[in-house]
């Protein structure tokens, strides 16, 4: 399969607009690299959608704050050439630093509200960790203008944050988001967890547990504080501390009303040995009449 790479806003303009004129709409997969069945499962439904896939490869120093993981961040180009091209990529763009942050750059972009909570609060990565992922984005946004750009649920407040940004500065383009790609036993796959040795590697499996613990409470009708201490069992019992972990409204990220039918996502944040991992879990609280329903039934029953 054949898969061109790029390195300069300009050769992926010029590679953008000939797929145009042949009349192709374009995808747009944005990944920071290391690619793995997740990132894979984006560039299919890219492929599925679009008829010219852009993948860009850039690991984006102003979403790392100081002490993180920038420099020891995995990096394989070649593999994730080959990865890129067997799932139907048509281009890659992997631009150089200079190349989206050049002398005198000085412009960012921000997004208020959903990115101060989770891993916007102050206690966690920050705002700044987000401010950084909305000033690329917009930025590959506008060098690619894609029809379509594609996200991944695992990373759900980033989807979220993309989203808002998108409508409110007119970026025409849609922003597809896709489901977490996993591992047989739950562990949402990332490329953190080349971190993690086969002991941090079974604790980590503690988080997707955690979140069927959570999503199972709130089936059976439990309130906020014991859909999270459902969560926080799952945890402790694994001795995962967490950052945090948040049961709140799946669209504004805000403090749930708790009233029968409501979409919340539970989010959790946690380090395990060297990897700070995350997941989340989308749930719909039992409007009143089916919860009703489940507990005469069990009495009944
Ligand atoms: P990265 O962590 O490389 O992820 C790239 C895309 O893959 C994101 O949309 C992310 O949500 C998605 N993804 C990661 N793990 C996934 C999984 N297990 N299942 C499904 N999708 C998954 O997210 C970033 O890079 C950066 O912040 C970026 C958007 C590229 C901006 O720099």
């Amino acid at each position: 399969m054949h898969l061109r790479t790029v390195r300069t806003v300009a050769a992926l303009r010029a590679a953008v607009s000939s797929a145009r004129r042949s009349g192709h709409s374009i995808g747009l997969v944005p990944t920071m690299g290391s690619l793995h069945e997740g990132h894979l499962s984006l560039i299919r439904a890219a492929r599925d959608q679009c008829g010219f896939v852009v993948v860009s490869l850039f690991v984006n120093p102003a979403q790392f704050g100081p002490g993180e993981d920038y420099d020891r961040y995995p990096r394989d180009e070649r593999r994730d050439t080959e990865l890129a091209a067997a799932n139907g990529a048509d281009l890659l763009f992997a631009p150089p630093t200079e190349e989206v942050y050049p002398d005198g750059f000085a412009t960012t972009v921000e997004v208020a509200g959903l990115t101060e909570v989770l891993c916007g609060a102050p206690g966690s990565r920050g705002r700044g960790h987000f401010t950084g992922v909305t000033t690329v984005v917009a930025k590959l946004l506008n060098m690619c203008a894609p029809d379509a750009a594609f996200f991944g649920q695992k990373d759900y407040q980033q989807s979220l944050v993309v989203r808002r940004l998108v409508r409110d500065l007119d970026i025409p383009a849609r922003i597809e988001v896709c489901p977490t790609a996993r591992e047989p036993d739950g562990l949402a796959l990332s490329s953190r967890n080349s971190y993690l040795d086969a002991e941090q590697r079974e604790q980590a499996t503690s988080l997707h547990r955690a979140l069927d613990a959570a999503t199972q409470a709130a089936r059976d009708g439990a309130d906020r504080a014991h859909v999270r201490a459902a969560a926080l069992d799952v945890l402790r019992a694994a001795e995962v501390e967490p950052e945090y972990v948040e049961v709140l409204g799946a669209d504004d990220l805000a403090a749930p009303r708790w009233e029968g039918g409501e979409r919340l996502v539970v989010a959790i944040a946690a380090t395990v040995g060297p990897a700070r991992l995350i997941d989340n879990a989308l749930i719909e609280l039992p409007s009143a009449t089916e919860h009703a329903a489940s507990e005469s039934a069990l009495v009944g029953g």
